[in-house]
């Protein structure tokens, strides 16, 4: 089923998304969610594995792309799919986060 999707709150044009530090290192992609940033380090393996750890709430079942229980909205920012797109259907503007890592920040709402 479609889901119409929901306006999202706040403005994170200012945000940094060069993916790079001046370093040259490069930096942990973040996660806005509920009004907070959350780094996602390379070590996580989803997107819903790094909510959990950040105890930001969000519905699973499967855990492995099959049931959609994850979907939330990604209102800024690319995320990719490691392990291949994801069987359950995902609309337009919208991923899983239980299969799913960050390419650049990103923000997501919670449906
Ligand atoms: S928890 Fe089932 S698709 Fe993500």
């Amino acid at each position: 089923m479609s889901k119409a999707q929901a306006p999202c709150q706040g403005d994170t044009t200012a945000q940094n998304h060069a993916g790079q530090a001046a370093d040259d290192t490069p930096k942990d992609p973040v996660i806005r969610v509920e009004e907070k940033d959350i780094p996602c380090p390379r070590r996580y393996s989803s997107i819903l594995e790094c909510l959990e750890d950040a105890d930001v709430e969000v519905d699973y079942h499967c855990r492995d792309g099959f049931c959609g229980a994850c979907r939330v909205t990604l209102c800024q920012g690319q995320v990719a799919y490691p392990q291949g797109e994801p069987l359950a259907f995902v609309g337009e503007g919208e991923i899983l986060t239980c299969c799913s890592l960050p390419v650049t920040d990103i923000t997501l709402e919670l449906n």
